[in-house]
């Protein structure tokens, strides 16, 4: 896609900023403005040197809107996007819950696309999971995609039910990798090291231990039989993770998230 097209992103918050910055970092032909009430917020914006304005611009030009408010605000004030309700662009979603069909409802149109990408999309990291709207035309798609693919991976699904599944995954997965890398930490600390070594080792462990998954083709229970050696070490704690359940935990933990999401759409 090398013809310039315009993006609006509404909400300059954590998944805004996120999808802002690494677009620009790494797509020269999207030009990018951010739509923020909340000028608190525009700093990260703007020293990377994307516009930002304060109320929603004309949008004859714009092809793609991306929403990035939070699901309560949109539910309690849809009604008031006037300039949204009227727009003939693509519409593309990314707050938890908000199902296509009252995306389509609220905002009067068929060109919707509802997607779950998470934070590292700001270094071109990400995983988006997305879906659009049947009517959605084979032109918008490919815009989306291409929005998408320069955040870093994507997945499309057709079934939209996957998506409070991909909610509870992909957008909330960077907190669960982090809270994981916090305990590593945490025992670290413990261990005797210092704090810059400690945030060295653990950060190397993630990257290592992914880069291995990705290039082995290994499945993550044969490179956890591999690094426990009989009647060793780590055998010792996997044990005791297996004997309190943590994987267990773990699942019902995404459960909670993927019915919040659930609950979302059914305004609980
Ligand atoms: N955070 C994540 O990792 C993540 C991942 C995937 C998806 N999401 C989705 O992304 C959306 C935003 O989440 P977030 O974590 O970025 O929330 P956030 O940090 O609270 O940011 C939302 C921002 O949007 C602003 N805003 C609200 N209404 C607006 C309007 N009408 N016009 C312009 N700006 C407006 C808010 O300002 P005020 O606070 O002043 O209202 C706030 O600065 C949510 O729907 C969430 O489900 C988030």
């Amino acid at each position: 896609m090398n013809a310039s097209k315009s993006i609006i992103i509404v909400g300059a918050g954590h998944m805004g900023s996120a999808i802002a910055l690494g677009l620009k970092r790494s797509s020269p032909h999207f030009s990018i403005t951010v739509v923020e009430h909340d000028v608190t917020c525009w700093s990260s914006v703007t020293s990377a040197g994307i516009c930002i304005l304060e109320t929603m611009p004309e949008l004859k030009k714009i092809e793609a809107l991306i929403l990035a408010i939070p699901p309560q605000t949109f539910l309690k004030h849809s009604k008031h996007f006037v300039k949204i309700q009227n727009y003939a662009g693509l519409i593309i979603s990314v707050m938890a819950g908000i199902t296509i069909s009252e995306l389509m409802r609220t905002l009067n149109t068929t060109q919707v696309c509802r997607a779950m990408p998470n934070v590292p999309c700001t270094l071109v990291e990400g995983m988006t999971v997305f879906c659009c709207a049947t009517p959605t035309t084979k032109e918008n798609h490919a815009l989306a995609q291409s929005l998408f693919s320069g955040l870093g991976k994507w997945l499309f699904v057709k079934d939209e039910k996957l998506l409070d599944g991909a909610t509870a995954l992909v957008g909330g997965g960077p907190a669960y990798v982090a809270y994981f890398a916090a305990s590593l930490l945490e025992y670290a600390r413990t261990a005797g090291f210092n704090e810059a070594s400690a945030s060295y080792m653990v950060i190397q462990l993630l990257r290592g231990t992914t880069v291995m998954l990705e290039q082995s083709g290994e499945t993550p229970v044969n490179l956890c039989q591999k690094v426990m050696t009989a009647k060793g070490t780590t055998e010792q704690a996997i044990k005791l993770f297996d004997d309190k359940q943590l994987r267990s935990i773990i699942v019902d933990g995404l459960n909670q998230a993927c019915l919040r999401s659930k609950a979302l759409a059914e305004r609980i």
